[in-house]
Parts: C-alpha cells; sequence; structure tokens
C-alpha cells in the first residue's frame, strides 16, 4: 500500500475508505494486467541518449506547413525535448530557432542542443505570457520571425517521470507543475485537491475536464480528503475510481478505442487548473501574432477540444479578450447559411489566412508508432 487507509468509526468515512480501498485494489490489478505502467515508460533524461524524450507529433506535416527557409528565423514556444526544433535544424539549412519552454529541464536540454549547433539555437526560459519580454530582452522585433510552432500540452519527459505527478497510471507526488521548480510556491494540484471547497472542484471538472460526473466526483474527493490528505497521483486515482462502480473503471476509450481510466479527465482538468493553460495558451497565440512577419507562418498541434476550439476562433478573428466570459463551449450547430456568414465576416476581420480549412490529424501509421499523439489537431495559417 503506497498510502495510509485508516479505519474510522464514522459510518460515512468508513464507507468511504472501504469504497477507496476496493478501488484502490481494483486500480492497481487493473494497472498491472493492462501492462500500463513501468513497461510503457518512453525515455526519461536519464535514457534520452539511447531514445528522444519525447516523440515529436506530426513532424512531417509541421514542417511541410511551416515550409522553413534557408537562414529563416523560427520560433519554436515548447521546445520540450526538442524534436520539432532538432529536425527544423537538420531540414533547414542556417535556420535559427528561438527555443521557449516553462520548464527548465526542457531549456537545459536546448542549451545542450546549442552548443551542437553553435549558434543557430537560443534557449529562452519562460512562459508564454513571458515571450514578449524575453523576446525584446534578445533582440527579437516584433514583425520579425518567420515561423511559429506552438505544440501544446506536456511531453513524454514531464509525464513520464513520476516525481513530476501527470501522470495516474505511475505513483508520485500530485503535483502537475510544469514549472514548480521555478515557482515553488505556486501551487500544485494536491493544494488544489486539499484546499478547495466541492463547488469549486466540480467547476474546475467541469470546465477543464469536460467530466460530466463533475458532482459526483468532487464530493468523493471531500469525502475522501477528511480520511486522509490526498497527496499522491494514484491516491487520487483511486478516490476518482471509488466513486464509480467497477464495472465501469475502463469502460471509457481513447481514440485508438482503448480503455481510458475512468480518473483521466480529472486528472486533465486539475493539470489545466494548476498551469492555467487556457489562459496561457491565449497569451501564446496572441504573442505569436506579435513577432511574426507579414506571410509568416504558424503550426499550433493541440491535444483537446477546449484548446482547439480556443486556436479556432482565435485563428478565425474572435475576440477572446475576457476568457472567463468567454465559454469555451461547442457552438450551437448552425445552419450552412449562418456558417457561410460567419465565414465572411471573420475572413474581413481575421489577420490569419488558414493554410487548410480543415483541421489536421495525425496519419494513422503515426499514431500506432506515437500512441500519445493520437489525439493531436493541427492548424496551419499564413498571418496576414
Ligand atoms: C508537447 S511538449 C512539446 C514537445 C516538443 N515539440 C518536442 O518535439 O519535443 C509541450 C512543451 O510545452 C511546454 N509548455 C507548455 N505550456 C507552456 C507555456 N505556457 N509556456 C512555455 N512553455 C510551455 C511544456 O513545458 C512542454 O515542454
Amino acid at each position: 500500500m503506497l498510502f495510509h487507509m485508516p479505519v474510522h468509526s464514522n459510518p460515512v468515512m468508513w464507507r468511504t475508505s472501504v469504497a477507496v480501498w476496493r478501488a484502490w485494489r481494483t486500480l492497481k490489478l487493473s494497472l498491472h494486467s493492462s501492462g500500463a505502467g513501468a513497461s510503457s515508460a518512453p525515455g526519461s533524461l536519464d535514457t534520452c541518449e539511447e531514445k528522444p524524450p519525447h516523440t515529436p507529433v506530426m513532424l512531417k506535416e509541421v514542417l511541410h506547413y511551416l515550409d522553413i527557409q534557408p537562414a529563416q528565423v523560427v520560433l519554436d514556444m515548447t521546445f520540450g525535448g526538442g524534436g520539432h526544433t532538432r529536425a527544423i535544424l537538420n531540414a533547414v539549412p542556417e535556420a535559427t530557432v528561438l527555443a521557449l519552454d516553462r520548464d527548465p529541464t526542457a531549456v537545459s536540454l536546448a542549451r545542450q542542443l546549442a552548443q551542437e549547433h553553435p549558434g543557430r539555437v537560443k534557449p529562452l526560459l519562460g512562459r508564454f505570457s513571458e515571450l514578449q519580454t524575453l523576446l525584446s530582452g534578445v533582440d527579437v522585433k516584433p514583425g520579425s520571425v518567420d515561423a511559429v510552432l506552438l505544440d501544446a500540452g506536456c511531453s513524454s519527459m514531464q509525464m513520464d517521470q513520476a516525481e513530476r505527478g501527470f501522470a495516474l497510471s505511475k505513483d508520485g507526488p500530485l503535483d502537475m507543475r510544469m514549472d514548480g521548480e521555478r515557482y515553488p510556491d505556486m501551487p500544485c494540484a494536491a493544494d488544489v485537491v486539499s484546499t478547495l471547497d466541492q463547488q469549486a472542484l466540480a467547476s474546475i471538472l467541469t470546465a477543464y475536464g469536460e467530466e460530466r460526473h463533475a458532482r459526483k466526483i468532487a464530493s468523493a474527493i471531500v469525502e475522501a480528503r477528511r480520511v486522509s490528505p490526498i497527496t499522491r497521483t494514484q491516491q487520487l486515482a483511486s478516490v476518482v475510481a471509488g466513486s464509480f462502480p467497477p464495472a465501469v473503471l475502463y469502460a471509457r476509450k481513447d481514440r485508438l478505442h482503448r480503455p481510458a481510466h475512468v480518473a483521466t479527465k480529472t486528472f486533465q482538468a486539475l493539470r489545466i487548473f494548476v498551469n492555467d493553460e487556457l489562459n496561457e495558451l491565449h497569451a501564446g497565440l496572441c504573442a505569436a501574432r506579435t513577432a511574426l512577419k507579414p506571410g509568416g507562418r504558424l503550426c499550433i498541434i493541440t491535444f483537446h477540444s477546449l484548446e482547439d476550439r480556443l486556436v479556432k476562433r482565435f485563428l478565425q478573428g474572435d475576440d477572446l479578450s475576457n476568457l472567463d466570459q468567454y465559454h469555451f463551449s461547442p457552438r450551437k450547430q448552425s445552419t450552412r447559411k449562418e456558417k457561410l456568414a460567419d465565414e465572411k465576416k471573420h475572413g474581413g476581420t481575421s489577420c490569419w489566412l488558414p493554410l487548410r480549412r480543415k483541421v489536421i490529424t495525425p496519419e494513422r501509421d503515426d499514431v500506432q508508432d506515437n500512441p500519445r499523439g493520437r489525439s493531436a489537431k493541427l492548424r496551419a495559417a499564413l498571418r496576414r
């Protein structure tokens, strides 16, 4: 057992404890039998010499749509394990890359790459919301960048290291901060689940996880933390699982129709909340718009519908300045006439020209090779 399960005299707590214990045992058994966990671990920093720490998603498509020319300046806003940057450096002679990441571990990899390619990589440590200041610090003027890539979300390096607390399949402290090393006082996921009231937790799960059972899960969290603080990833996974019948634990399916754990959306919601990901994404898109020169190209890869909806509306020219009021619910189904009117309106006001009308998704073979990219969506546009 990785956490202590006190036997309580209060019947409500006892019921919770039994449910949590049962879910915990089921989770351990199911993880064991599905082979998830240790055996599925891709590269970590320790092994990065043998295999890349993160397999870049839709590499071919990104190179195609960015269409980088020799000696151009590229901004990789999400350096991560450096897969996209490395491919750009290898594919395009004399191209230089401004390599941003909020995670100090990623930026230390960017520094290594900069040594391998002298004068071609400029590592930048910070968040999207800090980008404009960082760029002016290295003398990059607004409107001077030829191509921008934003590959949102987490890297495998973050997901695979149990101690970062992102993955429900690996037991670790419930952290989830992408830059906790830089901002140790910033609240982590354990702080969120231990301090917020039930209603606030339910709102987070609904807004950022699109979790239909948000109230039930929030109530289970609040009950469980009365018994014992929730400080570990698998402890949270088992609390969530405990609020569902064992039969539905893996009833949800991912895009490859593989069973997805019932706590997946809870983890997603907490991660987005802890890292303020939607506000950051919006800040990143605005910073990309400022950095790009007219005719410059933008590629954005997202991994869930909340992000993709935001990107789609940004590229259409919607005003997203008040994200709190701007609810990222799907638009009501519009008629063909409304759609055409909408396109005409946005075609006139947006400073983006889509390079492809429809969202681009990974090819089947790519997904087989890199299942983590299964939910990726790429949008590409030209700065007018
Ligand atoms: C999916 S990974 C990028 C992987 C990369 N393209 C590669 O090929 O290895 C996303 C990266 O973006 C970083 N990131 C996420 N949000 C960020 C933000 N607001 N500001 C800066 N970096 C961010 C994460 O720390 C993570 O390293």
